[in-house]
């Protein structure tokens, strides 16, 4: 942890070493590795993903479902919505499985 920088905007050979060493011991299709610093962050860049890939800002997420504190996340956590943060039209939710 000492010699580990997380920030990918300034490269450093820890960085790169750290991963190279968590991408060993994987399948060799999962050949591509981003560091985040949460599960917000995490999530936020699915999110961006998720629309670039689909090519739509439409999403399902399920009535209990919690995705964090940033804004892109609460957009998609139902329970978060209030008289500040209503559900988005591109949003749809689903009954969660019992
Ligand atoms: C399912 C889920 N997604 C996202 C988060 C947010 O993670 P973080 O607090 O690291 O931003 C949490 C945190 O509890 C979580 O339970």
């Amino acid at each position: 942890m000492y010699l580990l920088n997380t920030n990918t905007r300034f490269l450093h050979d820890e960085i790169i070493n750290y991963s190279q060493n968590i991408l060993s011991t994987l399948p060799a299709e999962l050949c591509v590795l981003t560091l985040v610093n949460s599960g917000s962050e995490a999530n936020d860049l699915a999110l961006v993903m998720a629309k670039h890939y689909g090519k739509s800002n439409n999403m399902v997420c399920m009535e209990t479902a919690y995705h964090g504190h940033v804004t892109a996340c609460l957009e998609v956590s139902p329970y978060k919505w209030n008289k500040f943060l209503t559900k988005p039209e591109t949003v749809t939710v689903i009954d969660s499985p019992c």
